[in-house]
Formats: structure tokens, C-alpha cells, sequence
């Protein structure tokens, strides 16, 4: 029996991924070069200066001191605010809300294990931030997923065993990291990309909850 459920934020409760595609996307320009959403697919769930990395390598950029890094990565961290300073609860993906109310009838510890550094401004935009009884994010971890890390640490925080939780995903990169925690993994997304996740859906609202409450321990 699943005895806690650990959500990505991004993609899977609100879809920031857009926003942090417009913002990467506005940089890459700046730089002089195109960033499409299949090049997007790769910075899904990894961490800002990570995501620099990757764009920079599309973009055939070298040998950038870590000053002028951080400089870019800042800059696309503005516009990133800037947008999501405007999200309202309406952003909340369909399935969310109702699988929240489930989960809390059925005993079952919710938790956020989020690589972002936005992550608790975003749920407290959207109404959330009271809603779990663990929050793992970017400004924690010291290592990015595919580490397990953020993982573990929600675990531990809600005092459960690993092989007890689920971890809802929408990228690749945290199907990963959860299989390594030694948790089973809900995709949230396309089954090319999330393939190796236990169940895969379109949306959280196609998920069947009674089988996500079966799928762990
Ligand atoms: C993840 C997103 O949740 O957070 C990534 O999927 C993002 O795209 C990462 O780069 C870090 O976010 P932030 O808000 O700290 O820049
Ligand atoms: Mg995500």
C-alpha cells in the first residue's frame, strides 16, 4: 500500500515547464541562437545551472568564466519570476486537486520534492503551500536529480520508508532519480519519453487513483 506520494512541481501540479521554456528560449535568442522544445525536453527537472550548461552546449558556446555564468543564469531567473508572478490557482493541472483530496481521505502523506528554488513562491501563489507535510526543493538539495536525493530527504521528512512512496513525475531525468530512491514512479507525460516509469499517463486526471494507492510497498 502507498503510504506517501511525493509530486514534482513543475509539469506535474502547475505548468511552470512553459514558463522556464519562454525564459531559456529568450536567452538562447539573446545569445544568438534557436532553443526548441525538443531541446527543452532535456533541462525538464534539472537544475538552473545545469539547464545553463545544456543550453550552452546547443548553442556551441565555450569557455565562459563562471562569473559571466552566473550573470545568464540570473538574467533568465528574472524573466522566469517575472512570469510567474502572475500564476493563479487556475494553472493548477486537471487530476491535481482531486487527487489531493484523495490521497488526504485515504491516510496517504503527501509531499513536493521540487529541483527549483521557486518552488515555495509558486505554491504559495497557488493556494498550496499548506497543503503538504513535507517540501523539498532547489535552495535543499545538493544534488540534482537524476540524484535521488530530493527523494529521499521528502521521505525522510515524512518518516516513511522509500519502498512506500510514489514519486509523480514529468521528466526524465526524476523517473531516474525515484527508480533510484527505490520508489515506484508515476509519469506524467508522453510514454516516448517517460517509458520507463510503472505507469505512464497523459494527464493526472487519466490516472487511475485506487492504482496509484496499490502500486507502492
Ligand atoms: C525544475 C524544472 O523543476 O526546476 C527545471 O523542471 C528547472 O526546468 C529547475 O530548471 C530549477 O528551477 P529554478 O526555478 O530554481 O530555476
Ligand atoms: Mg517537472
Amino acid at each position: 500500500m502507498t503510504q506517501g506520494v511525493i509530486f514534482d512541481l513543475d509539469g506535474v501540479i502547475v505548468d511552470t515547464a512553459k514558463y522556464h521554456f519562454l525564459a531559456w528560449k529568450r536567452l538562447a535568442s539573446e545569445l544568438g541562437f534557436e532553443f526548441s522544445e525538443a531541446h527543452n525536453e532535456r533541462l525538464k527537472g534539472v537544475s538552473r545551472m545545469a539547464s545553463l550548461e545544456i543550453l550552452l552546449s546547443v548553442g556551441g558556446i565555450q569557455h565562459l568564466s563562471e562569473e559571466e555564468k552566473q550573470r545568464l543564469a540570473t538574467k533568465k531567473n528574472q524573466w522566469y519570476v517575472e512570469y510567474i508572478e502572475k500564476i493563479t490557482p487556475a494553472e493548477i493541472l486537471p487530476g491535481f486537486l482531486p487527487l489531493l483530496d484523495f490521497l488526504k481521505h485515504n491516510k496517504v502523506k503527501v509531499a513536493v520534492g521540487s529541483a527549483s528554488k521557486n518552488a515555495g513562491t509558486i505554491l504559495s501563489r497557488l493556494g498550496l503551500i499548506e497543503q503538504f507535510d513535507a517540501l523539498v526543493d532547489g535552495n535543499r538539495i545538493t544534488e540534482a536529480k537524476p540524484n535521488p536525493q530530493v527523494f529521499t530527504l521528502a521521505a525522510d521528512d515524512m518518516g516513511l520508508p522509500y519502498s512506500a512512496c510514489v514519486v509523480i513525475e514529468d521528466a526524465e531525468a526524476g523517473i531516474e532519480a525515484a527508480q533510484r530512491a527505490g520508489m515506484k514512479c508515476v509519469g506524467v507525460g508522453s510514454p516516448a519519453i517517460l517509458g520507463n516509469a510503472d505507469i505512464v499517463v497523459q494527464s493526472l486526471d487519466k490516472l487511475n487513483f485506487n492504482e496509484l494507492l496499490h502500486l507502492a510497498g
